[in-house]
Formats: C-alpha cells, sequence, structure tokens
C-alpha cells in the first residue's frame, strides 16, 4: 500500500467503545459494514470487464474474502447481541448507486479511496472496541482489506498513464467524494457527544481520512501537487469537467428517479436489497464450540 498503517491511524487517546455503554452506536456501525461486505457481489461485475487474467484472478478471490467478511461481521454481531438491521440511505447510495461506470473509475473510486476510507474505519474499531474476540476477528480480515487498496492503487497508476484527461476526471470524481466525507464530519462535530472518550473524536478522525485520500492521490499520481495549491475555481472546473461525461446519465436518473422509488417499479432485486430476510442472515449461528457472549473478553 502507498500509506503506511501509522499514517492511517488516528490517536484516540486511549479512549475505547464499550460493548455495553456505547451498545447502540457499535450495532449501528456494524450494520454500515455489514452492508459494504454486502457489496462484494458487485465484484463479480468487475471479474467479468477485468482487463488481463491477473486482475480476474485477483477479484475472483477478493469476491470470496468479502463473502467471508460478511460471515466475520454476523459473527461479531452474534457474539455482542447485536441485530442486523438496514444500512443508512447514505452508505447504500455511496457503495451501490454510485459504483463506477467504468473500469478506472472503479479501480480507483471503490478499491482505493473507498476501501481506503472503509480501511481506516477498521483500523479505528480495532484501536477502541473494547471486545477482543471481535478485535481479532478485524485484525485478520484487514490483512485483506490493505491487498485490496493496493491493487486499486496500482490498477489506477497503470489506467491513467499516458491519460491526462482520465487523472482529471478520476480527480475530479474524487474530489465530490472527499466533499462528501467534509460534509460528513460537519454533521458529527454538531451531533457527537462531546465528553464521550471516543466520539468526540470522529470529526477530526474523518478529517484525517480526508488528508490520507489526499496522500494516496498524490503517491499514485492522480494529484500533481497538494490540493491547497490548486484553488477553489480549478477544483471547480476539475468536478464539472468529470461529471459533464454524466451529464446526460444523471439527468436521466433524475427525471427517473422518483418513478425507480416506487414499490411497483420494475428492478431486479439483488442480495443487497434482501440480504436482512436471508435465513444466513436473519438466523445466523455461530459455528459449534464458539460461545455467544454479550459481555466484554479481556
Ligand atoms: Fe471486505
Ligand atoms: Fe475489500
Amino acid at each position: 500500500m502507498l500509506l503506511t498503517r501509522e499514517e492511517m491511524t488516528f490517536d484516540f487517546q486511549g479512549g475505547k467503545l464499550d460493548p455495553v455503554r456505547d451498545k447502540a452506536f457499535i450495532e449501528w456501525s456494524m450494520n454500515q459494514f455489514l452492508y459494504g461486505e454486502m457489496t462484494g457481489i458487485q465484484v463479480g461485475h468487475w471479474l467479468y470487464d477485468a482487463p488481463d487474467l491477473n486482475a480476474a484472478k485477483f477479484l475472483a478471490r477478493q469476491s470470496l474474502e468479502e463473502m467471508q467478511h460478511v460471515d466475520n461481521f454476523l459473527r461479531i454481531m452474534t457474539m455482542m447481541d447485536l441485530r442486523p438491521g438496514k444500512a443508512h440511505w447514505a452508505v447504500r447510495f455511496l457503495s451501490t448507486g454510485m459504483m463506477g461506470g467504468s473500469w478506472a473509475e472503479h479501480v480507483a473510486l471503490e478499491m482505493a479511496q473507498g476501501e481506503g476510507f472503509v480501511l481506516m474505519a477498521f483500523y479505528g474499531v480495532i484501536d477502541t472496541l473494547d471486545h477482543k474476540p471481535s478485535t481479532d476477528i478485524l485484525r485478520r480480515a484487514v490483512k485483506q482489506e490493505e491487498r485490496h487498496v493496493e491493487f486499486g492503487e496500482i490498477e489506477t497508476r497503470k489506467a491513467i498513464e499516458g491519460k491526462a484527461w482520465l487523472r482529471r476526471r478520476l480527480l475530479g470524481l474524487s474530489l465530490v467524494s472527499m466533499w462528501g466525507v467534509r460534509r460528513l464530519a460537519a454533521y458529527m462535530g454538531k451531533r457527537m457527544p462531546k465528553d464521550h472518550p471516543v466520539l468526540k473524536f470522529l470529526p477530526e478522525f474523518l478529517a484525517l481520512s480526508n488528508r490520507c485520500a489526499e496522500t494516496r492521490l498524490l503517491r499514485i499520481g492522480v494529484l500533481d501537487r497538494p490540493l491547497a495549491e490548486l484553488g477553489t475555481l480549478k477544483r471547480a472546473a476539475l468536478v464539472a469537467e468529470a461529471y459533464g461525461g454524466k451529464a446526460l446519465g444523471g439527468l436521466l436518473s433524475l427525471v427517473t428517479l422518483p418513478l425507480r422509488l416506487l414499490p411497483f417499479w420494475p428492478r431486479k432485486k439483488r442480495l443487497t436489497d434482501v440480504y436482512l430476510d436471508d435465513p444466513h442472515v436473519s438466523r445466523f449461528e455461530l459455528p459449534s464450540g464458539e460461545p455467544a457472549e454479550a459481555a466484554r473478553a479481556d
């Protein structure tokens, strides 16, 4: 990976998430992660679009790993007596509604940036969650997530070689996702309890996530200078240029959006729509010999 664990680590100053006191927040977070792992089914789409055999082999393995991560979160949730529930609409929109439109967009935005962002959240949970059986599972899973991010970085670098227009396009799209993270940080800054040992840091944690995203763009070569040197006008132009190609599709989807939200609108239901009703999720049981434990275990 182009960033180290140290660079992607936020100092929570020893603050801990307590499985009993912070149950509601932990349950909410785990449900976002569970949905994120379920979107691993989308890897199948990109496997069919893989540019070479090595990429195809990587994606075939990745899809299996993401499905195993689904079980990891089901296991963690069962151990901590947390209920599977719906992910926030913004998380569903960002990970499914905004699926990349090309191989370059997929590897740059979903793998290098998107999975990089999730990886930082995993590091944050590992460093703060006071439940060793869960953090042990996550510690093993992050090794695989690190490889997914690294693949995204390498493939992005290959994709933009000699293509200045594509570099600008990916930069414009990345600027929008970083803007989204800044909005989220501002939202959390107003709502998170100022006296909670972990939650009070969330806005600063998100700010670090954006700085890491910028560093990653610089090291891949999507950015050729720090963002601060780009200026507001130049940034706006990059976003406009990136979305220019998407304008027609965007306009069309805006027109059909109210229709598509109607329950009778014909749309193929995918696992990301119905996974909560799947018996594997709704009646998940720990492998035999693994006791459920709602309390802290250290
Ligand atoms: Fe995963
Ligand atoms: Fe992943």
